[in-house]
């Protein structure tokens, strides 16, 4: 696969969400109740898969990052849990995997790579494809605020100590083009992320075959009454 913007700031990644750590213990959670193997989608650096791995779950990771899988791998021996991971390389809109499998999870906004419903269809009829018949996707996306839109855009914000972010937002495409740099400027890359209105992300999981379990406003599992973070339970519709 093409090298991708992540590949730049694969050793920056885990300095850079140093501070995110509340989704944590809710995915160890969701695994602990699926058991294994759970598949992540864009398993990113293991900051998910790591923790699942140490609770003494399997885990298949997928990422198109050779970056970002190089340093799960190496986060995952030091934990000693290497064996536990089964890592690829491969798109989350057709993960390289054969189901059926209990559970898949996409944190921390992955899918918002997803460019257009298109993708977005495919990924998600791909999940369906792979789950058991009791199995579940737990996924969680945000969707900007305008006063986080107004406070933020095309400014670099020190995000943490030498990293610093910059997001320009286009209200009318709903695209986030999000630039990350460190301090001495050799790691940096800008992505592009797409997003929705929860109701679409509804319609979605309903067009393509899942019934909604839950929708939380946050990891504490408080119930999503608008606000910009939404964290789905589906599980394959029973039609
Ligand atoms: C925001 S990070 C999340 C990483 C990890 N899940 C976490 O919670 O820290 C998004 C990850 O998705 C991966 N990614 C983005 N687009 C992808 C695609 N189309 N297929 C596979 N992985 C993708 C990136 O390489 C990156 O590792």
């Amino acid at each position: 696969m093409e090298a991708t913007p992540y590949d730049a700031i694969s050793r920056l990644y885990d300095p850079w969400s140093r501070s995110v750590t509340e989704d944590v213990p809710f995915y160890v959670e969701e695994a602990g109740r699926a058991g294994a193997p759970v598949v992540e989608l864009g398993v990113g650096t293991g900051r998910i898969a790591v923790p699942i791995a140490v609770a003494g779950i399997d885990v298949i990771g997928i990422d198109s990052s050779a970056g970002m899988l190089a340093v799960c791998r190496e986060r995952a021996e030091a934990a000693g849990v290497g064996a536990r991971l089964d890592l690829r390389q491969g798109d989350l809109v057709e993960p390289p995997i054969e189901g059926p499998v209990p559970l898949v999870i996409c944190p921390f906004r992955s899918y918002l790579h997803l460019r257009d419903d298109g993708e977005r269809r495919r990924a998600l009829g791909a999940v369906r494809g792979l789950l058991a018949a009791d199995g579940r996707l737990v996924f969680d996306v945000f969707t900007p605020a305008p006063d986080d839109i107004a406070e933020t855009h095309g400014r670099w914000l020190e995000r943490e100590p030498g990293i610093f972010e910059r997001a320009d937002w286009d209200t009318d495409a709903r695209t986030l083009t999000l630039s990350v740099r460190g301090r001495d400027g050799e790691a940096r890359a800008t992505m592009s992320l797409a997003w929705l209105s929860p109701l679409e992300w509804r319609v979605l999981l309903d067009e393509s075959g899942f019934e909604v379990e839950a929708c939380y406003g946050w990891f504490d599992r408080t119930p999503f009454t608008g606000g910009e973070d939404s964290i789905w339970i589906a599980r394959p519709a029973r039609r």
